[in-house]
């Protein structure tokens, strides 16, 4: 095996093609290996196969093309097309249920298209986020479906993601990365692969250590985000403006506090922290705590507009609101638990009407004149770069209340003849 890697001839398939199984099928595909995607949404597929990204990211077109124009990469719906593969990377998706426990049912049933098609000596990695202990289970489980013994007949690991959307090709190449073996022979094979294109540093270690690291690092950013938002909470007490305070607190040489805002989400922060502590037996305060202080940060922004919309004397059930924004961070189009559509969520129903604008999400108002026409209040939820140089001036012309919300600290300078208020920016 090691061998077929190093000559690039070890042929690779990659299971689900999403926002991180696609740039990883580029990668490999353009380093050289022949790499078959199998996804299971067929429009996908066939877009992929046209040379088509069906995900916003930066030089996604231009490395797709090349992947597909080069013979290199090949998208499929139907699991014949990768049997006996060398490699099987599983990048699906790790959501969690209504009740907040992990839906392993995608992993589940990707596991299970692998045992159905993998050959004796397979090395199979799983990308995804998982709780602890599962690339253990998921290896006895291929035991059980194929009569094969893990570590012998077929190598595992968990290799985690790291990349943020926006920088996913660059984070690919950079990022150091972590290859959790149930063996060591497993882990080697791993680094082995992807150090063919990746320049970060590379670690091994077991696939147990390699899932709670994972977890652990999305927890650290939710939980001082948690406590940022604390923070916010003060700022609005004592009337300071909290970024102030954070950027002086942050030159202390130990001291790096992250930025409060409107609420955290994406497919990751906000369910890897219950992945960390579900299968645990004791009650994680903390964890859970700053999960619902986060999850509290829509209403907290419904409660700035409203109490805005009072001072103005616009009954908030007569009011136009325009929400700026509906993807869960700056310059992306994912939405996946994004704090914008919670918030509007918790609009809708006590406002006239929620009018909406996200350059980068359909379905929304073509432009940002046509959402705010005629509005009383514009509640920004998303830092997209371009709404950082908005001309309020002009906007305000066209509103009929000028009232404008902050949700992402976007408007350094408080425009004058808006009543403004941000999330931690106190009262003005
Ligand atoms: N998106 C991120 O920024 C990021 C960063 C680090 C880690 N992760 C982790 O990576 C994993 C994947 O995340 P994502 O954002 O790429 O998810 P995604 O939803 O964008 O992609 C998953 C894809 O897998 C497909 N799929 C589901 N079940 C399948 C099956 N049985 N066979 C074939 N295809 C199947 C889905 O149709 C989908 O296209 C998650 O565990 C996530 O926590 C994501």
């Amino acid at each position: 095996m090691l061998d077929r890697i190093e000559n690039r001839s070890a042929e690779i398939a990659v299971i689900g093609l999403g926002y991180i199984g696609l740039p990883t099928a580029i990668m490999f595909a353009n380093a050289g290996f022949r790499v078959t995607g199998y996804e299971i949404r067929k429009e996908v597929v066939e877009k992929i196969n046209s040379g088509k990204a069906h995900i916003v990211e930066p030089e996604i077109d231009s490395l797709l093309k090349r992947a597909i124009e080069n013979g290199n990469l090949r998208a499929t719906s139907d699991p014949e097309d990768i049997r006996g593969k060398d490699v099987y990377i599983i990048c699906v998706q790790t959501p969690l249920k209504d009740d907040k426990t992990p839906d392993l049912s995608y992993l589940e049933n990707a596991v299970k298209t692998v045992a159905n098609t993998m050959k004796k000596g397979s090395l199979i990695i799983i990308e995804s986020t998982v709780p602890p202990l599962t690339t253990v289970k998921m290896a006895t489980l291929i035991e059980e479906l194929t009569g094969f013994k893990a570590g012998r007949d077929f190598h595992m690991v968990h290799a985690p993601e790291r990349v943020m959307p926006g920088r996913i090709f660059k984070e690919l190449v950079y990022n150091s990365r972590i290859f959790g073996g149930i063996t060591p022979e497993s882990a080697e094979l791993a680094e082995s692969l992807y150090r063919t294109f990746v320049k970060g540093q590379t670690f091994k270690t077991s696939s147990t250590v390699s899932e709670v690291v994972k977890l652990m690092e999305n927890t650290f950013r939710d939980v001082n985000i948690a406590l940022a938002n604390e923070f916010a909470f003060l700022a609005h007490q004592y009337e300071i403006d909290v970024f102030e305070a954070i950027e002086l607190a942050n030159t202390h040489p130990r001291v790096r506090i992250h930025s409060p805002g409107i609420g955290v989400g994406g497919h990751c922060l906000p369910k890897d922290p219950h992945l960390l502590v579900w299968p645990a037996e004791r009650d994680f305060g903390l964890i859970r705590l700053a999960r619902e202080i986060n999850d509290s940060m829509p209403l907290f922004t419904k409660d700035l507009l409203f109490s805005a919309l009072r001072e103005l004397n616009v009954p908030p059930e007569d009011a136009v609101v325009a929400v700026l924004g509906l993807a869960y961070k700056g310059d992306s189009d994912d939405t996946r638990n994004s704090p914008a559509l919670a918030f509007i969520g918790a609009i809708e129903g006590d406002v006239a009407e929620v009018r909406t604008h996200d350059p980068f999400v359909g379905g929304s108002a073509g432009s940002v004149e046509e959402a705010v026409e005629g509005a009383d209040a514009v509640v920004i939820a998303t830092d997209h770069t371009v709404f950082k140089s908005l001309d309020w001036k002009k906007l305000g012309r066209l509103m009929r209340t000028r009232i404008l919300i902050d949700g992402r600290h976007v408007v350094e300078e408080p425009p004058k003849s808006f009543l403004f208020r941000g999330v931690g920016r106190g009262e003005y």
